[in-house]
């Protein structure tokens, strides 16, 4: 049975002795704990760097004695050495795995001490350390602890494979004969007896549309020990020409995540780790997410498992591989990652390379080795920027970074690859090469949008790419040596509080479930070149759009050159469409003649038209006894836009003839404030429980207002806390902030407010 542990810690920024021994000063903290929080810009790598100390006292109480001790950690960042009463125990050596100290037999009935001295440092000794990282690392008690109360006679792990999808294979390593059941997710036995093949014929499959899950508990016969594992029945093989789940070819549609959050870094509690991968799958319509560049929380991995997320996780590391002890650790590394993880039905890859690091043979072939021979049912890879490098690995996983926006979206499989009979994915792209800040002009972010759309395309076209990964799904902080000088990378389809960019349109447009629609561009004449509005992109998951003008039907728009991506951009680049049939009453032939003389003008500007337009143009004139007057009152009706009432714009997404969702764009001066909270109905159960509040200002159609770079001030009244700064920028019109509660039922009230809108306040009830 499993305790939390997360409560009634202290801590201190500075380890020493008397600490460990119950003396000194110390604060009181609960976890996931930061060893510091830090600015949302600027951050400094130095400033969570530290040895300090975590104490907290552990009462054994009568019920415990007899029984099997073990404290949980499930992430210290980055080395941990643990005491129990003043005597050190033991010594882990990694910011992203697990790890477990028995305490048995030296624990005292009564009060005891437990504490932990933590080195947040960059320690080149272990990974990821040793040289440049693009990423923060952290520190802190991050994750969960617990206290692992068991029998004398155990069980040590439990490990469910499906060979087939209605077959468990269930291995079990216990100090005596067990029992196994397999249950469904509602506790009804569906199969049960002794560790080895279980048959469940009426077993129902686990996808990314249907993640049924079943329970399998362990119980030992003597002592009554029990263990229980959440499962999937699914198979997942990486073959030559693609990815293939419970024998269906599925392709990887997906973003890389990184486990930082604004403010409290790697602390992110429970509700935080899945609410992010319910964005990825519900907001992002992905049905894929890489772990870069290490092992995440398991909340987060449970959540992919529960809502249906393929998940590609690998050893922590980025580019650097150090000595032989830096090696060995690696290695542990791989033990620990799959003994860990390898239950989760969503995950279908390891990674047993460092990220992006050059060949080794000899450490990979020791990496694969130990990941085979832990799991041989699941497939290894390892994440390259290499071309043609040693493949130890059953897929070879390749940084496509050579979309530069005017080439193909990605290289050929064979171009890569040394081993035509493997498997292939890209399991980054864009990132570095495109960095889009959600306050950039529109014309970037659209660009930002169609970079990902093209290499999507081009690897779903192929035919021969298991899947794609974009880089990355939100912004992060960086050190000094990345990111746009206020040490952030701006590489996320959304920003770091997860509100959406343009780009985040592109994978949310690929699910059916919620219609999605996404112009581009403001067609606010003002902010294009010479006032001529130019392609503009949509980005939707309709049928088709229509578009409107002042309420006059144009045109409607139809998915132009895809030839991978179901869903790719619609371009708009006719703004006319029947418009002067409709409403100058131009015969068919005189409104196409005009509408391309004016579709040219617009485009190219009056003085820049080619030739040939400016012929016909003049033809167009004396053909239909046009004068100069006429000619510019038409110029200024459809291409100009001024002067008149401001223009209305209207793109209608359509499914089965309904109008589905719907854009407005015009000039408009009337801001108001959407704050939208991830829940507002808290807990304080094992720990704090926290809401992650998205805030955008928005014009008065309901588009975000991107040039609203306003002072955003946020109070909070009542039983929980804001973490993070009480005043915010609005970036590109968006920003946000957490809510932490306090330990005390009751309810908060949160008043976000700008200078030029409203206030809102948003109620928070704890329970
Ligand atoms: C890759 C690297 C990522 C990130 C990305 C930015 O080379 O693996 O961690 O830095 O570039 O595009």
């Amino acid at each position: 049975m499993k305790q939390s542990l997360c409560n009634g810690w202290e801590f201190t920024q500075e380890w020493t002795d008397a600490f460990c021994r119950g003396g000194g000063e110390a604060q009181s903290v609960r976890l996931p704990h930061t060893s510091r929080e830090l600015p949302l810009h600027y951050t400094d790598h130095n400033d969570y760097q530290m040895v300090c100390g975590y104490r907290r006292v552990l009462t054994v109480t009568d019920a415990l004695r007899g029984k099997r001790l073990f404290l949980q950690f499930d992430g210290a960042g980055h080395i941990a050495t643990v005491y129990l009463n003043g005597q050190e125990l033991a010594t882990h050596r990694c910011g992203y795995t697990a790890f477990r100290v028995e305490l048995t037999d030296v624990v005292r009935s009564g009060d005891n001490l437990i504490a932990v001295r933590l080195d947040t440092r960059e320690n080149a000794t272990i990974p990821p350390f040793g040289f440049v990282i693009d990423y923060l690392t952290y520190g802190g008690l991050y994750r969960e602890v617990w206290l692992d109360i068991r029998e004398q006679e155990m069980i040590h792990d439990v490990f469910v494979t499906t060979p087939t999808l209605t077959t468990a294979q269930v291995e079990v390593t216990a100090d005596s004969p067990c029992r196994v059941e397999i249950l469904s997710e509602d506790g009804a036995v569906l199969a049960s007896g002794s560790p080895g093949q279980l048959s469940v014929p009426d077993a129902l499959p686990w996808s990314p549309e249907t993640p049924n899950r079943y329970l399998c508990r362990v119980t030992c016969i003597a002592s009554g020990d029990t263990m229980e594992v959440k499962f999937g029945f699914r198979t997942a093989e990486f073959r030559a020409d693609g990815f293939y789940l419970n024998g269906e070819k599925t392709f990887l549609r997906g973003l890389n995540r990184h486990q930082c959050y604004p403010y409290v870094g790697y602390a992110a509690p429970e509700a935080l780790q899945r609410e992010d991968a319910r964005i990825l799958k519900e907001e992002l319509g992905c049905n894929a997410v890489r772990t870069s560049h290490y092992p995440q929380s398991h909340y987060f991995i449970d959540e992919c498992d529960r809502l249906g997320l393929l998940v590609f996780t690998e050893i922590p590391g980025w580019q650097h591989i150090g000595g032989a002890g830096w090696k060995d650790q690696a290695c542990e590394n791989v033990r620990e990652m799959v003994t860990q993880y390898r239950n989760h039905p969503s995950i279908i890859l390891w990674g047993v390379r460092i990220n992006e690091s050059t060949d080794d043979d000899d450490l990979y072939r020791r990496t694969n080795a130990i990941a085979h021979e832990l799991d041989p049912s699941r497939a290894t890879s390892g994440v390259r920027y290499l071309q043609k490098s040693s493949l130890l690995e059953d897929v070879y996983s390749y940084n496509d970074f050579s979309h530069c926006g005017d080439n193909p979206g990605a290289l050929s499989k064979k171009a890569v690859t040394p081993d035509m009979g493997k498997g292939y994915l890209i399991s980054e792209h864009n990132g570095h090469m495109f960095p889009t800040k959600a306050y950039d002009p529109w014309q970037k972010r659209q660009e930002h949008a169609l970079r990902h759309a093209r290499v999507l395309n081009a690897a779903c076209a192929s035919g021969e790419h298991a899947g794609c990964f974009g880089w990355c799904m939100f912004d992060y902080a960086t050190h000094k040596d990345f990111g746009s000088g206020d040490r952030i990378c701006y590489h996320g389809v959304m920003d770091a509080f997860r509100n959406p960019k343009l780009a985040a349109a592109v994978y949310a447009s690929q699910q059916d479930d919620t219609p999605v629609l996404e112009v581009g561009s403001p067609m606010d004449i003002g902010d294009y070149p010479a006032g001529n509005i130019g392609d503009v992109y949509v980005f939707t998951n309709a049928d088709e759009v229509a578009l409107y003008k002042n309420g006059h039907f144009v045109s409607k728009l139809c998915y132009g050159d895809w030839n991978g991506l179901r869903r790719g951009s619609l371009r708009v680049d006719d703004t006319i469409g029947c418009l002067l049939e409709t409403q100058e009453g131009f015969p068919k032939k005189k409104a196409d003649l005009l509408r391309r003389c004016l579709l040219s003008a617009g485009k190219h500007g009056l003085a820049g038209m080619p030739l040939t337009d400016k012929l016909r143009m003049a033809w167009a004139m004396v053909r239909y006894k046009l004068t100069m007057d006429d000619g510019v009152a038409l110029y200024g009706k459809y291409v100009g836009n001024w002067g008149g009432e401001a223009t209305v714009w209207r793109f209608d997404a359509i499914c089965s003839g309904k109008v589905v969702a719907s854009v407005t764009r015009c000039p408009s001066a009337k801001l108001h404030l959407e704050v939208k909270a991830s829940r507002t109905a808290l807990t304080e159960g094992d720990t704090y429980d926290m809401a992650a509040v998205h805030i955008r200002i928005l014009d008065e159609f309901g588009n975000v207002a991107p040039y609203a770079q306003l002072p955003v001030k946020l109070t909070l009244e009542g039983d929980a806390e804001l973490v993070g700064s009480d005043t915010v920028t609005a970036e590109g019109g968006m920003c946000g902030t957490y809510v932490r509660t306090v330990g005390i039922p009751g309810h908060a009230v949160l008043t976000v407010s700008t200078a030029q809108t409203v206030p809102v306040t948003l109620r928070f009830q704890i329970d």
